[in-house]
């Protein structure tokens, strides 16, 4: 399993997560759409009209890692007047943050603190899961995308979707400058926490090539599994179905 920086084991990791999405909450939501010039506003309308495709019957949402509940809000504004959306958090400051946000769409969306891996869900109990820019701070991958198939009820959708690394020359470079030289002191300057915005290009780096990825969401027992590179590939977005 890979490891980000010197923490050693999933809980250590789970716990320096935590602690750091607790500290950059209040300008969390200004430095995404500051940092990825609105691009994360684009991409998880994409996300939420992969699961909402035409013919998809879409009652009930968890929006795993939901932090301040964009990708809530998004579903609440593409779906029906029926749908549920449940989204989980294990930083109660994410949480905290989005309160207000949801708080027009209070009888569709609920929020809860919990962690990606002690989901407080029946099994078979969601029509679609998604995951927006959370998977990469998980360590065990395999672990909780099986959690999130056995949450889904059969024919369910999971859409992950997730920073990831241009492939192309010039653009890598450039990319990798802004991301590795620019973006953390940028977010030093609004956020005060340089480290956060270190971790970032970090964590991006390390996730898996999408082929990898691919399979370990195969592994988990997902079907017609498909990526989509979007904006040149700096963000990815996987969809898999529970056959
Ligand atoms: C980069 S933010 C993404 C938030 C949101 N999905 C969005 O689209 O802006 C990552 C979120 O994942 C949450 N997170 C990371 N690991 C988690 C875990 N094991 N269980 C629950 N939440 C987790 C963090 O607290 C944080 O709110």
């Amino acid at each position: 399993m890979k490891k980000t920086g010197p923490v050693q084991n999933e809980a250590q990791h789970a716990s320096a997560i935590q602690t750091m999405f607790d500290a950059i909450a209040p300008r969390y939501d200004f430095l995404n759409r500051f940092l990825s010039l609105r691009r994360d506003v684009y991409w998880r309308k994409r996300m939420i009209s992969a699961v909402m495709r035409p013919g998809a019957w879409v009652r009930t949402l968890l929006d795993v890692a939901c932090g301040t509940g964009d990708v809530a809000i998004e579903a609440v504004r593409q779906g029906s007047g029926e749908l549920s959306v449940w989204g989980a958090d294990f930083s109660c400051a994410m949480l905290a943050a989005g309160k207000n946000k949801v708080a027009p769409f209070k009888d569709q969306i609920h929020l809860v603190a919990a962690d990606a891996f002690f989901l407080p869900f029946r099994d078979d109990s969601f029509d679609a899961i998604t995951i927006a820019f959370g998977i990469r701070n998980i360590a065990d991958k395999p672990a909780a995308l099986k959690g999130f198939y056995r949450h889904l009820r059969k024919g369910g959708v999971l859409a992950v979707l997730e920073l990831t690394t241009p492939q192309k020359g010039f653009l890598k470079s450039l990319y990798l400058f802004y991301f590795k030289r620019i973006l953390p002191l940028i977010g030093w300057v609004v956020s005060k926490n340089m480290g956060a915005y270190q971790y970032l290009p970090a964590s991006v780096m390390g996730f898996p090539p999408s082929p990898e990825f691919a399979t370990m969401m195969e592994q988990a027992g997902f079907a017609d599994i498909a990526w989509h590179p979007l904006t040149f590939g700096i963000a990815t977005l996987y969809v898999g179905y529970k056959k």
